[in-house]
């Protein structure tokens, strides 16, 4: 199995931070991936293309980069089925989908990352979320050194999140998804920049638009580096939402069917006055206030910093804590964003 030791991550997330991995591995088949299960690593982490990931010291703990390829299509009448290996860059996943015919998952283009860790935050855009469309999900259980498929309800998807980040997490690999798109396709153009779309409207123009409004708005990670939506949109009760509404009428506001309110976070971070703000090498973007970039060689702490602070502030004028969507890894693993950084 291909393998590093002391190796620099720079290239491999979205944030440009440079840290030390101090093994990588690589692995492509069960045999290998059993073969690691062997290891009994105590931390660890699986790394996609790190388009949501933060490393927050000089060194990250042992990282699995699983690296299985490819994309086998079958179909009956009434429906596609698509199995994709978890390596597989998601962007050019949605464009073989389209270019076939086969559609659902074009509302979700040019998101950054691989196919096998689109499930685990249950990624979405546009009004469509990943978890719309996967049948199941093949995963390699390291204690059982054995794959387990999860069904769509067994993977129990809801807003970025996934049974994968949740009870499995840390605990095994994604190896494949199964996809299955029914032939008769609804465009899904609710979202106000597809509802302009004149009809008849098709895929591919969905995808079109899609990718012209990401590039609008979203800085591309090649050139300013960032991962995306760093914060999660805050869920807050109807009671608070109603309180929030009387002092800021203008506030954007989806309501759940469990009764709460989604609100924006990016509105909220603007409104606390930190779009454009920026500190040494990072920032919040100008035109996009989800989305922290590191401007040049900052450390993983300056952005924990950073992050913080926008925290500290939304929480000093709204009352509302917000929930990073970026995973958090220390030298030890995986941590809670509430627990790093601190003082
Ligand atoms: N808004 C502001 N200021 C900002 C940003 C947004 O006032 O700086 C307002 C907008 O005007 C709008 C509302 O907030 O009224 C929502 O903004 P937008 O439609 O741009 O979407 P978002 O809620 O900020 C979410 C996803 C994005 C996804 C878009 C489009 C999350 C955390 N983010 O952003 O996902 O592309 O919807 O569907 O749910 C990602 O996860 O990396 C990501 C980019």
């Amino acid at each position: 199995m291909k393998k590093h030791l002391q190796f620099s991550v720079k290239a491999l997330n979205s944030f440009n931070i440079q840290a030390i991995a101090p093994k990588i591995f690589f692995p492509t088949s069960l045999v290998e991936l059993t073969e690691l299960a062997n290891k009994h690593f105590t931390h660890f982490y699986v790394l996609g293309e790190g388009s949501n990931t933060l490393f927050c010291d000089e060194k990250t703990p042992v990282l699995i980069k699983p690296s299985f390829k490819g994309i086998e299509l079958t179909e009956d009448n009434d429906s596609f089925y698509v199995k994709v290996a978890c390596a597989e860059n998601w962007h050019d996943f949605v464009e073989y989908c389209v270019n076939k015919k086969i559609y659902g998952i074009e509302n979700l283009a040019l998101i950054p990352g691989s196919a096998g860790a689109a499930p685990v935050q249950n990624v979405g855009a546009y009004g469509v979320e990943v978890g719309d469309f996967i049948d199941k999900v093949s995963w390699f259980d390291f204690s059982q050194q054995a794959l387990v498929n999860y069904s769509n309800a067994q993977c129990k998807f809801s807003y970025r999140d996934s049974i994968f980040k949740q009870k499995l997490n840390g605990r095994g690999v994604i190896t494949h998804v199964y996809f299955k798109f029914p032939k008769i396709w609804h465009p899904i153009i609710s979202y106000q920049g597809l509802s302009c779309l004149p009809p008849p409207v098709s895929a591919q123009d969905i995808m079109q638009k899609v990718i012209q409004l990401r590039q609008e708005k979203l800085p591309d990670p090649k050139v300013l580096a960032n991962a995306g939506s760093f914060f999660k949109n805050p869920m807050v009760t109807n009671a608070c939402f109603k309180a929030l509404q009387q002092k800021y009428p203008a506030m954007p506001f989806y309501p759940q069917s469990n009764g709460n309110v989604k609100l924006a976070a990016g509105w909220l971070i603007e409104q606390a006055g930190l779009k454009g703000f920026k500190e040494g090498d990072v920032g919040v973007h100008e035109k996009q206030a989800l989305v922290l970039i590191n401007y040049a060689d900052a450390l993983g702490q300056d952005i924990v910093k950073l992050a913080k602070h926008v925290q500290q502030q939304v929480m000093k004028q709204f009352n509302v804590q917000l929930q990073a969507e970026v995973r958090f890894i220390t030298q030890q693993g995986e941590v809670d964003s509430a627990s790093v950084g601190k003082g």
